[in-house]
């Protein structure tokens, strides 16, 4: 249930939900208010997969931009609003459609792979889409006769190459919130906390990779943390995960990775990751997004069309069973 104060907020966002017949999707990283009022809380494929099936008239999308557009693509007839239309993400703002197709130009044998993270213009100019919940998998049945060109995430795309063995070439976008963390902290956590395990998004640095226990995506951390014997874990990704966390594995401990800015004095400069994209949304702009059914997500036929063909290819290859070698 959510919290006290926030109770008739919370209650008349459920009444809208039902006049609207709407369908209310929340990425890990949104605040626990919105979480709770959500249907579905998931990574971006989990999130995708959900708008793929949905039978809800309204969406309304508690993540990003980029987030919100995948569901307008699998869904061109349907309403999607997002409660903020600010929520972007520096990892699509890094690959504009433009200069990735003029690079496209420089290679007719490119097969080219992005990142959810990234515009709908961009996904319209891709062979396939990828998450960090599927990346290997789909990586791995990409053709073997073309170059691969990997797009936005310069570091999800190393983490790719060396658990396939595929060289592509790179984008050079990241995350300005995960490229934050660094190794000497994370040493120092480890030093601190010697029983837990370290838990990573792969759009960490390498150097900060090096140092975890587990690399993957916001929805496999969850299961890591459930499924996993320790009773510790430091999580190194944005703060709000940690919500779902604490909900779902009760008697665990989870510990934000610091991270330092550098602007800070010496005695401030210690706090938890936060996407200030994601953290725009809050529960007043669901109920209001709701009540005016805008922010709208509004995109042209020729994109629309175009980017579902990389989003459906890959929802299909990640529905594939996983094949064993040997
Ligand atoms: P996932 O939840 O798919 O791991 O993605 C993390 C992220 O940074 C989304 O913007
Ligand atoms: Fe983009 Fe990083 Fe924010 Fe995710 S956490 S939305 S990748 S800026």
């Amino acid at each position: 249930m959510p919290p006290a104060r926030f109770e008739p907020l919370a209650l008349e966002i459920l009444t809208l939900k039902k006049q609207l017949n709407a369908v209310i999707l929340a990425h890990n990283y949104q605040v626990g208010e919105i979480q709770d009022v959500a249907d579905y809380v998931g990574d971006s494929l989990g999130l995708a997969q959900q708008a793929a099936k949905t039978s809800a008239d309204v969406i309304v999308f508690c993540g990003v931009h980029f987030m919100a557009e995948t569901a307008k693509i699998l869904n061109p007839n349907k309403i999607v609003v997002l409660p903020d239309k600010d929520a972007g993400c520096s990892l699509e703002e890094s690959c504009p459609a433009d200069k990735l197709a003029a690079l496209q130009a420089t290679n007719p044998n490119f097969w080219t792979i992005a990142y959810i993270n990234c515009s709908a213009a961009v996904k319209a100019l891709c062979d396939v889409i990828v998450t960090s919940g599927n990346a290997e998998k789909i990586v791995n049945a990409a053709p073997k006769n073309k170059d691969l060109l990997f797009v936005p995430d310069e570091n999800l795309g190393q983490w790719v190459m060396d658990q396939t063995g595929r060289s592509m070439t790179l984008w050079r976008g990241n995350c300005y919130a995960h490229v934050e963390f660094r190794r000497e902290a994370l040493l120092q956590m480890r030093a601190k906390f010697p029983q837990a395990k370290v838990v990573v998004h792969p759009e960490a640095l390498r150097e900060v990779r090096e140092l975890a226990d587990a690399i993957c995506s916001t929805e496999k951390m969850i299961t890591y943390c459930q499924t996993s014997p320790a009773k510790q874990f430091v999580i190194v990704t944005e703060s709000g995960i940690i919500h779902r966390m604490q909900k779902e594995c009760p008697g665990k401990a989870f510990i934000c990775a610091p991270v330092f800015d550098v602007m800070k004095l010496p005695s401030d400069n210690c706090r938890c990751s936060e996407c200030k994209y994601m953290k725009l949304n809050t529960l007043e702009k669901v109920r209001d997004c709701m009540k005016h059914l805008a922010p709208r997500i509004e995109l042209p036929e020729s994109i629309l069309k175009r980017a579902r063909l990389p989003i459906e290819r890959m929802l299909e290859i990640s529905a594939r069973p996983l094949v064993h070698a040997g």
